[in-house]
């Protein structure tokens, strides 16, 4: 157990976790495609947006409460879909998602998790969770999937659509890292070299088939135009998830934070929309949110978390933030999630 006072914010987990990983699953998580542009543009986007302060607001009593397709959800903070978390911890999912329940987090897991996902959901069967989707070739594959997470509880069904390819991942090349599939694919997925899971046929019909099977809410992730999320909220998708991944697929693509506002502005609130991408600070997601964004997503960091302290590393991780992003209401005169409004960004941000 590592003493949590040693332990500030989301980047002293950063520079502890390195020290705890094996170097070629740390280039796995950390690195980004090319080179790695996006990668760093997802740190610079939230940083280049200047916030205008609200004063002489009564801020003694605030609330991060919000609520996603009927859940009520303490914080806007979830956790985003990550590979293979046994690279991490010897309890790998199991126990980021005791972590995410112990902070109210939504948490979404990915297909490619280290254990069964009707075993995540055991782990911390109150938490609330979704099920992130690379959608398998074979319909019946993916369909069963679908059903095996709504078994498990799973509230909704993010898929994947930003992956028809793998990026160009450098630093596993480099490393001949190869990711272990996980726990809930089929062994015969088409994979690239390095082991991530390939969809180059998924299209828009796709998504509609998908949309036909899937009786829970569904999102699609890794949006970065508002046509697209407009094409997708028309094809029946309840949420949009604005991402580049992390970096980690079309380098230089634009990032989260920079598509956000005109994907919020045509979208409107047709479709929950959420935001993931360099957010290390709850004042990034006080960005995310006044920008438009329901929800704002950590990724790198929960895995930080996960790495020095296990279940307690992400339940402090994801705490951290929250408590960060309560300050950073205090600070802007913002009492709930409603006042974080598109007015406390300076004009002047781009
Ligand atoms: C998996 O989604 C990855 O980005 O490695």
């Amino acid at each position: 157990m590592t003493d949590p006072g040693q332990l500030t914010n989301v980047a002293d987990y950063e520079s502890l976790a390195r020290t705890r990983m094996d170097p070629a699953a740390w280039d796995y998580q950390a690195g980004g495609s090319g080179d790695e542009r996006s990668l760093a543009d997802n740190l610079a986007a939230w940083a280049r947006i200047r916030l205008r302060p609200r004063v002489l607001v009564d801020v003694t009593s605030r609330t991060t409460a919000t609520a996603a397709f009927g859940t009520d959800l303490p914080h806007p903070i979830v956790v985003a879909p990550t590979a293979a978390h046994r690279l991490s911890h010897s309890e790998a999912e199991l126990a980021t998602a005791r972590g995410a329940a112990a902070a109210g987090a939504l948490y979404t897991v990915s297909t490619i998790a280290s254990v069964p996902i009707e075993e995540v959901a055991g782990a911390a069967p109150d938490g609330p969770r979704w099920f992130q989707l690379y959608a398998p070739d074979d319909r019946g594959e993916c369909r069963e999937l679908v059903e095996r997470a709504v078994a498990a509880g799973y509230g909704a069904v993010v898929l994947t659509v930003d992956l028809p390819l793998a990026g160009n991942r450098e630093r596993d090349v480099r490393n001949r890292f190869v990711l272990d599939l996980g726990a809930n694919l089929a062994p015969d997925q088409p994979t690239d070299e390095t082991g991530l899971v390939m969809g180059p046929t998924l299209d828009w019909d796709d998504l509609a088939w998908l949309r036909s099977v899937c009786p829970i809410p569904l999102l699609a992730k890794g949006i970065l135009r508002a046509d697209d999320a407009l094409r997708a909220v028309e094809a029946g998708c309840d949420g949009i998830w604005v991402s580049n991944h992390g970096g980690r697929q079309l380098d230089t693509a634009i990032s989260g934070a920079d598509a956000l506002p005109e994907i919020a502005a045509a979208v409107a609130d047709r479709a929950l929309l959420i935001v993931d991408g360099g957010v290390r600070r709850g004042i990034d997601v006080l960005k995310g949110l006044a920008l438009g964004a329901h929800l704002v997503a950590i990724g790198r960091p929960v895995l930080w978390g996960l790495a020095v302290d296990g279940a307690a590393g992400v339940q402090r991780v994801i705490e951290i933030l929250r408590d960060e992003l309560s300050l950073a209401m205090a600070l802007t005169g913002c009492r709930t999630l409603a006042e974080i409004t598109p007015d406390l960004v300076a004009e002047t941000a781009a």
